[in-house]
């Protein structure tokens, strides 16, 4: 039976807003223009391979590579476009900046520019889509430095390096059975369901928690044997299940797409790992800070869960560089915290236990 009798995602953005009665509407328009980047990227995904933007990206057959060494998909170019266009008209933003664009991006001269930054994947998890797996967008929302709103110069890529924690918002749209929405204005998180006929989000999962505690964890184990010291402890500990330290069976998942992942962990608990690793020194992580640790960061935080490098709090690492790849660990607060408390006692057994029992698939 549908239900009709929901809040939209306008009603709650205007809802919310009536908390600060000086506010412009802008920060509001701003989310609302994302999510239309997303709604048209939800249904050209839902086309599959009848909307003819299926496979790899190959303008002049060669294919393309991203920033990051990727290989672009058709679909990662244009959910990339998508976002542009929904969105560098409106004079709520100073700049952007993509996972899938080296620089970054410059309202267009004939726009007026806004307060805000906005910092995006366009289509995480890519590689999933030709086998019809959820993948998603995952944004996240600056304030764009004082000097660059005073002046309306072009942004550089030193205006993106704020702290997770100064973050505006921060949101993901996941493209599955149904799309969802999820958001944190700073005040909760919220998720929003959208109505394929209405073509509206409406608000389905309010004040979304993630348990404290969790038997479920997330980890690519086929880089186990570049993993550090603390993480392979982690991870056995939790393979050894009833019989080990942990005195409890865990269950392993793992989608290889962020956004999948993220959703599930807010949905029921977890801890989803891809931490720093020995598998290319010149890769300190595999994900991305500004547009896949930051905003799933403060997402987890205002769930009531936790983020880290592993060695300290995401929220607080100032970024260097802007497609910096960094180790992420996230989900259940307590589980995450215990991985922090191993990194920060790497060499220490568990009770008079070898450091990684002989029982382990991943030992040494
Ligand atoms: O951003 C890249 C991404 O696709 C994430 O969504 C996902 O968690 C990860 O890469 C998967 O990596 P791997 O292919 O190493 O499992």
């Amino acid at each position: 039976m549908l239900q009709t009798n929901r809040s939209t995602l306008t009603q709650f953005l205007i809802e919310e807003r009536r908390r600060f009665p000086q506010a412009s509407g802008d920060f509001n328009a701003l989310i609302l223009d994302v999510t239309l980047a997303c709604k048209a990227i939800a249904r050209t995904v839902a086309y599959g391979e009848l909307g003819g933007a299926m496979g790899n990206y190959a303008p002049e057959v060669g294919g393309s590579v991203n920033v990051q060494g990727e290989t672009q998909k058709k679909l990662d170019v244009l959910s990339n476009e998508l976002f542009l266009q929904r969105t560098e008209w409106s004079g709520h933003l100073a700049g952007m900046a993509s996972e899938e664009m080296d620089l970054p991006y410059q309202i267009p001269v004939q726009y007026p520019r806004g307060h805000y930054l906005l910092v995006f994947d366009p289509l995480d998890g890519s590689s999933n889509i030709d086998v019809n797996v959820s993948v998603g967008s995952i944004f996240s929302v600056l304030r764009a430095p004082k000097e660059v709103v005073e002046s309306g110069r072009d942004v550089v890529e030193a205006d993106f390096f704020q702290p997770g924690a100064t973050q505006m918002a921060a949101g993901y749209a996941i493209y599955g059975p149904t799309t969802m929405l999820i958001l944190t204005v700073g005040r909760g998180v919220n998720g929003f369901t959208l109505d394929p006929n209405l073509g509206e989000f409406m608000l389905t999962h309010p004040d979304m928690k993630v348990p404290p505690d969790t038997q479920e964890f997330a980890i690519n184990a086929s880089n186990s044997r570049f993993w550090e010291a603390p993480v392979k402890r982690y991870v056995d500990e939790c393979l050894a299940g009833k019989t080990g330290v942990r005195g409890k069976d865990f269950n392993m998942r793992w989608i290889a797409s962020m956004v999948a992942e993220a959703h599930r962990i807010l949905m029921r608990g977890g801890v989803f790992m891809y931490p720093r690793d020995t598998k290319d020194p010149l890769k300190p992580g595999r994900l991305r800070l500004l547009y896949e640790a930051n905003p799933v960061g403060m997402l987890m935080e205002q769930a009531g869960g936790r983020a880290s490098t592993g060695r300290e709090p995401m929220m607080d690492v100032v970024p260097t560089s802007l497609h910096q790849r960094i180790g992420l660990v996230f989900g259940s607060k307590n589980e995450v915290e215990r991985i922090e408390r191993y990194h920060r006692e790497p060499a220490q057994a568990k009770e008079g236990e070898p450091l990684f029992a002989s029982r382990s698939l991943f030992r040494d």
